[in-house]
């Protein structure tokens, strides 16, 4: 039976690949796509979403607004990498109308409705999954799994600290890690290892002629390389490749405390690998994901997107 899963999502070049990536899977039940302000402002991610999951044939998918800024702070944005429009200029046929409500409404709507466990995937900001879960708590019996894209255990990406999207909202991070019962975290030093290189966009090209392989080559061409990575970090399709592949992965009991707050420590996690210390209000245990098999990783992600029209 597939598994039900709800994508949390700030498209994003890479939002946009890990959604036609789910899309495309049949081992996964996508019931329903949040959306919430981060790479760019909630007025281009909710179009953007919007876009890709019809581009995907799936527009009966429903889609939700959610946040437009984080639980506290001011919302930043990551413009510089994915552009202005968040799809790094490359334009896609505007999708149907967002489904009526809100994200943190929807994801408990739904999760009081499952009949089987939801499994959440979050690759933005976690203010909305931050939201659902602390406003009604009992409903995270309903989850089986969160897996995260978020967070790193060596340098960030957006500052020295902190990767994205923990620094975005990290006190929505800090609430989700409290809430929910098991988290899966692939983190920088994961993704940072999943680089695009022309020679494997070449290759997902020569896979099809499919509207969603065009764009997310075209998109992947464009996007900004990353100056922490000498490269073009695919980071969120990793979250979705987990629940396909987890075969390709190699894992890690760890525990993560989050900097909450303003200043330089903002939205760092602190990541113990090695058992020094202990599960706590503020340590909480996450399987981490370490490794990939990056080539078989590409592979099929190819072949999945070819499945797309
Ligand atoms: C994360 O931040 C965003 O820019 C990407 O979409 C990804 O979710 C990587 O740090
Ligand atoms: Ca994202």
């Amino acid at each position: 039976m597939a598994r039900a899963v709800i994508i949390d999502c700030d498209p994003g070049t890479d939002d946009a690949i890990a959604l036609w990536l789910a899309l495309a899977s049949r081992e996964l039940d996508v019931q329903a796509v949040t959306v919430v302000g981060g790479n760019v402002p909630l007025t281009r991610t909710l179009p953007n979403a919007l876009a890709i999951v019809a581009l995907a044939g799936r527009a009966e998918v429903p889609v939700y607004a959610g946040a437009a800024r984080p639980l506290l702070g001011r919302f930043t944005e990551a413009a510089r990498v994915h552009g202005a429009d968040g799809l790094a200029g490359v334009a896609l046929p505007p999708g149907k109308a967002a489904a009526p409500g809100i994200a943190a409404d929807a994801l408990r709507t739904q999760l009081r409705a499952a009949t089987q466990p939801l499994t959440l995937i979050g690759i933005g900001p976690a203010t909305n999954l931050a939201l659902a879960l602390a406003t009604e708590p009992a409903l995270c019996e309903k989850i089986e799994e969160v897996v995260l894209m978020s967070g790193a255990w060596g340098e960030g990406n957006f500052t020295p600290a902190a990767e994205f999207n923990a620094f975005s909202d990290p006190e929505a991070l800090a609430i989700v890690l409290a809430a929910a019962p098991r988290v899966t975290l692939a983190t920088l030093d994961l993704t940072g290892q999943v680089l695009v290189t022309p020679e494997r966009i070449a290759r997902l090209r020569a896979m099809g002629s499919g509207n969603c392989l065009s764009a997310a080559s075209a998109i992947l061409e464009a996007v900004a390389p990353s100056p922490r990575f000498h490269g073009k970090p695919l980071h969120d399709p990793c979250a979705v490749a987990w629940l396909l592949w987890p075969e390709l992965f190699t894992t890690r009991e760890a525990l993560v405390a989050v900097e909450c707050g303003t200043g330089p420590g903002q939205g760092r996690t602190h990541i113990d690998r090695f058992g020094r210390c202990s599960a706590d209000s503020m340590y909480r245990p996450v399987r981490l994901l370490e490794t990939l098999d990056i080539e078989t990783f590409f592979a099929r992600l190819g072949e999945r997107l070819a499945y797309l029209r």
